[in-house]
């Protein structure tokens, strides 16, 4: 007899089977997933796998995923892939417009919407709501978050952009704006994903993942689990590097990132 769960097609009557899925907090990873539609065509997105495995344990076919940083759509690519739904929004118009390009014809503004506009923005609420309601739905199943890390890298010139916060607090206001429209678009009883690493500024670490892990919590969500994922495999020309970024950790005190954060959080039904 099946015993699924209410928001995922794993069957644990059958949990010995699924061994594709993750269930311990330390991802080592080989490297980047390629093929099926995923290129390395962007700065700063992430790797395939963080998709399919948070796909695989919080939505069932058919469900929508909802990122809010859709970046050169990962996550838009693997739901294709994974006969999920997604709404996407992106601030870069050129960069959503790239996107809508790599999404196959018979399933763009249908099962995939691309949006562009500001994700802290109550306008993009309203336009994510009527997209949502298009699609015979009132609430997204999944929240996907990959915001820019602070201002490590420059995504655009644009102001709503969290790249262009200028401090670290600013970035976590609009961080939270975002984290607080993503609550109320997602459905009651469902997962958020947050995917973040940390900075370092002036000789100190500044710990983005658990500021925004705290600002998330401020807008309602609890913490289910904090992965630790390698970040090989993610960065572009860092070998080069990286006996430089040896010697100024030895010299200065401290450790050279190696991981990100993939934290994933629960709404209550209530
Ligand atoms: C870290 S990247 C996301 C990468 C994505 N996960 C991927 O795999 O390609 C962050 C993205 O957020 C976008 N962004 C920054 N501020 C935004 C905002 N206020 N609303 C919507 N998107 C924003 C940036 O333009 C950038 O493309």
């Amino acid at each position: 007899m099946q015993k699924k769960l209410a928001y995922a097609d794993i069957d644990l009557a059958q949990w010995k089977e699924h061994t594709e899925v993750e269930t311990d907090s330390l991802w080592i990873m080989d490297g980047r997933a390629k093929g099926d539609g995923h290129k390395l065509d962007y700065h700063g997105n992430f790797i395939p796998q963080i998709a399919t495995q948070m796909f695989t344990r919080y939505t069932k076919a058919g469900d929508i995923v909802l990122d809010m940083f859709l970046g050169s759509g990962t996550s838009a690519i693997e739901a294709v892939n994974m006969n999920r739904r997604l709404v996407g929004v992106e601030l870069k118009s050129e960069l959503a417009e790239y996107v809508r390009g790599k999404i196959p014809p018979d399933v763009l503004d249908k099962d995939i919407h691309i949006l562009q506009g500001d994700s802290a923005s109550l306008k993009t609420v309203a336009q994510v709501k009527k997209t949502l309601n298009s699609m015979g739905s009132e609430y997204a199943q999944l929240l996907v978050l990959h915001p820019p890390y602070a201002d490590i890298i420059k995504f655009s010139d644009l102001s709503e952009d969290l790249s262009n916060c200028g401090s670290t607090k600013s970035f976590l206001d609009m961080f939270k704006k975002v984290a607080k429209n993503g609550y109320d678009l997602l459905e009651p009883g469902r997962f958020a994903v947050l995917v973040i690493g940390d900075k370092y500024a002036g000789g100190e670490l500044v710990p983005l993942g658990f500021l925004c892990m705290q600002a998330m919590n401020d807008v309602g969500f609890k913490t289910k689990s904090i992965i630790v994922k390698n970040i090989e495999g993610n960065e572009k020309g860092k070998g080069r590097d990286n006996n430089l970024w040896r010697y100024r950790a030895l010299a200065g005190g401290f450790y050279i990132f190696k991981h990100e954060y993939v934290i994933v959080f629960w709404k209550p039904e209530k």
